[in-house]
């Protein structure tokens, strides 16, 4: 019963467009996740954001939920994905940890990895910039901005107030990577093949420029695939792969250690557009990710609704959705498609730390 109340409020909500929404910018219900049907109230692309005083595209109002996209992985979509293990083959998606020597963003610092003998036993340590390898973007990772100045930074729910919070001495916990840690990723795995699909189709590019990947692109890819018109399930994370990591792992060590100082260096993957966007959202998908540095094409320099946006501050500080980025899709591709198979079942477990930013998703699917 309770769950109904709900709903009637939620859908109240969607259609009064609260005037006052800053001064209490929970009030609106925008997705409920605990009612029979967890869909029955969900928004369209085109109503995002639920108030006009969100950024565009926000899916925020619900409540103070700090799970965001990762609220669409329940128990049944995990119990539904265990259809996926059919082999017992499990496959490694996470780079080296030390694949980059020069980071991508040479601003970032090299892991350091140090030994520490003893006398009977060995530890090691590892002090890691978690953005330099294989790596979850956790949702204080990337604010809604116009101009990346802090004073006008929006995190995903409106549930942080400024900057200080995130690296102050005192950061609040609200957000933090173990939040993503706690909650428990697992499901239903699904790769678009991209690099593989152009290669079909003797179409060309550089990876190390800003190829943008658009959803005709994409559909194609599933086509090809023989995945049907309707192949995404909610809680679905999605894989796509660009061609940009086995680009970049077939450069000489010389030309990966200038890449990354190239100032026009860009990289292939999924165009920010409101195609994209309208596309994703309304596949209900927990996570999605690809073997690029950020999933969605670089340069950041596109625009929404006139405003200077990238996917990055719509999925994380608009929808809760976490991206995980520089993955090893080799390997899966290559037995996926020998099984002429899209899907598989995935795990991935971040770093169970406070107020963390990000983590290595320690990521793993099983055939
Ligand atoms: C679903 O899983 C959560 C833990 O992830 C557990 O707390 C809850 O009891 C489970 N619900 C059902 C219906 O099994
Ligand atoms: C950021 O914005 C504030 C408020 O508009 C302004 O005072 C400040 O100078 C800006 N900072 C930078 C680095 O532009
Ligand atoms: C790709 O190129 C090869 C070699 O030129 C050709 O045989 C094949 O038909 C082409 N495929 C497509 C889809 O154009
Ligand atoms: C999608 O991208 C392809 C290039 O990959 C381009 O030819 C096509 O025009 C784009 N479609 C749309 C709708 O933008
Ligand atoms: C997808 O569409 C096919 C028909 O093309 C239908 O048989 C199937 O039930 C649909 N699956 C879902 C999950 O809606
Ligand atoms: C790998 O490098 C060779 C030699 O530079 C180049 O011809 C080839 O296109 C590269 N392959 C990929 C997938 O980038
Ligand atoms: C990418 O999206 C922009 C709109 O943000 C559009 O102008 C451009 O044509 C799109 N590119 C592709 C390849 O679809």
């Amino acid at each position: 019963m309770k769950s109904s109340t709900t709903c009637v409020l939620a859908v109240a909500a969607l259609a009064s467009a609260h005037p006052h929404a800053t001064a209490n910018p929970k009030v609106l219900v925008s997705r409920q996740f605990t009612t029979q049907d967890p869909y029955a109230n969900w928004p369209t692309y085109d109503q995002l954001p639920l108030d006009t005083s969100y950024p565009s595209k926000a899916a925020w109002g619900g409540s103070d939920d700090v799970q965001g996209a990762l609220n669409h992985i329940t128990n049944a979509t995990i119990l539904a994905a265990r259809e996926e293990i059919k082999l017992g083959r499990a496959i490694n998606l996470n780079m080296d940890l030390n694949a980059f020597t020069t980071p991508i963003n040479p601003a970032r610092k090299p892991l350091n990895h140090l030994f520490q003998p003893a006398e009977g036993y060995t530890d090691d340590v590892v002090v890691l910039n978690t953005q330099v390898s294989t790596q979850y973007d956790g949702l204080r990772h990337f604010p809604y901005s116009t101009d990346g100045n802090i004073t006008t930074y929006q995190w995903y729910n409106d549930l942080i107030d400024n900057f200080d919070q995130v690296v102050g001495p005192t950061p609040t916990e609200v957000l933090g990577i173990q939040q993503a840690a706690q909650k428990g990723i697992a499901g239903r795995g699904v790769l678009l093949d991209f690099a593989g699909w152009a290669q079909s189709q003797n179409i060309t590019y550089d990876a190390f420029t800003g190829y943008g990947i658009n959803t005709t692109a994409l559909d194609a890819v599933a086509t090809w695939q023989g995945l049907p018109a309707n192949w995404s399930l909610p809680g679905d994370i999605l894989l796509i792969r660009t061609g940009w990591a086995k680009a970049y792992l077939n450069l000489t060590t010389y030309n990966q250690e200038i890449l990354p100082w190239n100032p026009d260096l860009g990289s292939v993957g999924m165009n920010c557009s409101d195609d994209s966007l309208n596309w994703l959202w309304e596949k209900k998908l927990a996570l999605v990710g690809a073997d690029n540095p950020a999933f969605e094409s670089l340069p950041m320099d596109k625009t929404l609704g006139g405003v200077p946006r990238s996917l990055h501050q719509v999925f994380i500080g608009g929808w809760g959705q976490s991206i995980v980025e520089f993955l090893d899709l080799e390997t899966l591709a290559e037995e996926l498609h020998q099984l002429g198979r899209s899907t598989f079942f995935l795990t991935i477990q971040n770093l169970n730390i406070k107020s963390g930013i990000a983590s290595p998703p320690n990521a793993l699917a099983i055939l």
